[in-house]
């Protein structure tokens, strides 16, 4: 597959995820009860696909093709910050999961930041969307360089434990798609 159409595909992994960190947030602030379990499988997604994944390929592999061509180079700079904020998020969502795990009622700032973290990720991917799109529609990668970044895809995928891993992580979000409390109506 095309490297720039294989990482617009992943958005839409991506944006299934964010569905579900603002349906839990809802759900939270609703005052109702979400497995603590469910939470956890939530950060994991987060770090694996996400993070270890999908914006690995993008920092190590294709952002470094793409920065040198047609004034990128702003866009990248802001899209890599944008990657810090993410991570910064999901740190202090972990920290608050892991503080309720040891008694300490977290639900409203797990909420807080679940919700953080699912704004970022619309605004995020929408201009990535965006970016990505302008480079597939001024053909702007060589047939040599897209060789290269479908190679280097595969290096990136076998770091993060390869195509099991990367199933597993799918059948994690189907998983969570299909619980109980994504399911019920909130404001
Ligand atoms: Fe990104
Ligand atoms: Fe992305």
């Amino acid at each position: 597959m095309n490297p720039t159409e294989e990482l617009l595909k992943e958005h839409v992994i991506i944006r299934r995820i964010r569905n579900i960190t603002q349906k839990c947030s809802d759900v939270l602030y609703n005052n109702i009860d979400v497995p603590f379990e469910d939470i956890e499988i939530i950060t994991v997604v987060i770090n694996e696909f996400i993070d270890n994944f999908h914006n690995f390929k993008e920092e190590k592999s294709y952002f470094p093709v793409t920065k040198d061509k047609n004034e990128n180079a702003e866009d990248i700079r802001k899209f890599l910050i944008e990657h810090e904020l993410g991570r910064r998020i999901a740190n202090m969502l972990l920290k608050e999961v892991n503080k309720w795990k040891n008694g300490v009622n977290a639900r409203e700032p797990i909420a807080r930041f679940l919700k953080s973290y699912s704004v970022y990720i619309s605004d995020h991917t929408g201009k990535e969307d965006k970016f990505f799109n302008k480079i597939l529609y001024n053909n702007e990668l060589l047939v040599v360089e897209n060789k290269i970044l479908v190679e280097e895809f595969i290096k990136c995928s076998k770091s993060v434990g390869g195509q099991e891993r990367i199933k597993t992580m799918l059948g994690l979000i189907d998983y969570l798609e299909k619980l109980e409390w994504m399911n019920i109506k909130t404001n």
